[in-house]
């Protein structure tokens, strides 16, 4: 999808599209935002105790329930898991974005750019209208553009916070705003993917703004990204729709007791955040010595604008085995490419391939 001149760009409800990423798995994945360095050990002791019962019953989902919302810091029935944030966004989708028979209505997304595909995709699915927000030049959150786009057909706000592709963080402030200003049958659906990285949540805002939706993965700071694992968290009223919509037993046993396992290894997860940390402070060193432009990000990636040999870059790391992801596709990311910022020795290896990609590219 190509970026449009205007701020504010509507689309009719348009054919479904999502290029899923090629299944690259003989190199370092430095592309999809996961934890390279993978899930606690305590996750696969958890997995290696499963029984045969636990294989053979329908899961159950108390424990776990309350594990991730003592975490979340909400009680349980203000939290739904799901197969990953993935399945939630979709549930939000279909809950508040399928037009109903009868209303006239044809209900609408608004998409501040550029922003996680799939948002664009679910709202295609569901049979809403995508509202585009095209971003600003340094891709701080386009407030004024985002609010003179609500209208009372909007029926979900997507705000990734921080964003993704981006790694810039929301303001607070924005999100009050928004979440004030849209109509009364709306949610600000707040994705926070990558909130453990900023270390900050929107979640103990939820009581005073009882029509946002925060929707959390534990795919990324928590390496859980093969067992599809996620919350949505909100009041009872905003997230039920999405769970009537989600199917009744989508979140598999491996998934429960890796979750247990994996909240309850505070050293393993606080060691990643801190290797994030130090993996962007390399990158950023990096990309000043080799005057590249790069946002600074809250999330565990990186932005960085190569410019014209963007595509030939990535394709020169990933000979090298190392994989990067193109987004210069996206609105307001022409020539960009975005880079995992994880573990440190990961990250190291990543820079040197991609100043040996940059020589070679020449
Ligand atoms: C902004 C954002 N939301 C949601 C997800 C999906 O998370 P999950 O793996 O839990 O489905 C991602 C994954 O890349 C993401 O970047």
């Amino acid at each position: 999808m190509k970026s449009e001149p205007s701020a504010l760009s509507p689309q009719p409800s348009m054919k479904p599209q999502y290029d899923k990423p090629a299944e690259m798995y003989d190199g370092l994945r430095l592309h999809q935002n996961e934890n390279t360095a993978g899930c606690s050990p305590r996750v696969l002791e958890a997995l290696a105790r499963l029984t045969r019962e636990d294989v053979g019953f329908y899961p159950p989902y108390s424990a776990v329930t309350d594990a991730c919302a003592r975490h979340l810091g909400v009680a349980a029935d203000h939290v739904a898991l799901v197969n990953g944030l993935d399945e939630g966004i979709m549930g939000a989708a279909i809950a508040y974005l399928r037009p109903s028979a009868g209303s006239g209505v044809v209900p609408e997304a608004i998409v501040p750019e550029p922003a996680f595909e799939i948002f664009r995709f679910d709202t295609a699915v569901a049979g809403g209208t995508l509202v585009q927000v095209m971003p600003k030049p340094d891709f701080t959150f386009a407030i004024d553009d985002v609010l003179a786009a609500i209208t009372p057909a909007t029926r979900v706000v997507f705000i990734t916070n921080p964003n993704n592709p981006t790694g810039v963080p929301v303001p607070f402030e924005a999100i009050r705003a928004v979440a004030k200003r849209v109509p009364e049958e709306a949610i600000v659906f707040v994705d926070e993917a990558y909130a453990d990285f900023a270390g900050r949540s929107f979640i103990p805002e939820l009581p005073a703004f009882p029509n946002v939706v925060v929707g959390r993965t534990f795919s990324k700071a928590y390496g859980l990204a093969a067992l599809r694992i996620g919350a949505v968290v909100g009041a009872p009223e905003v997230i039920d729709p999405i769970r009537y919509v989600v199917p009744v037993y989508s979140v598999n046993i491996a998934a429960v007791v890796a979750l247990q396992a994996a909240l309850a290894d505070v050293d393993y997860v606080n060691d990643y955040l801190r290797q994030v940390r130090e993996s962007k402070a390399l990158l950023y060193a990096a990309c000043d010595r080799l005057k590249l432009t790069y946002w600074p990000s809250d999330a565990n990636f990186v932005l960085v604008r190569i410019g014209d040999r963007v595509g030939a870059i990535i394709e020169a790391a990933s000979a090298r085995g190392i994989f990067l992801r193109n987004r210069s596709n996206e609105p307001g990311c022409d020539g960009c490419l975005r880079i995992g910022t994880g573990v440190v020795e990961h990250t190291k290896r990543g820079i040197a391939v991609l100043e040996e990609a940059l020589c070679a590219v020449r």
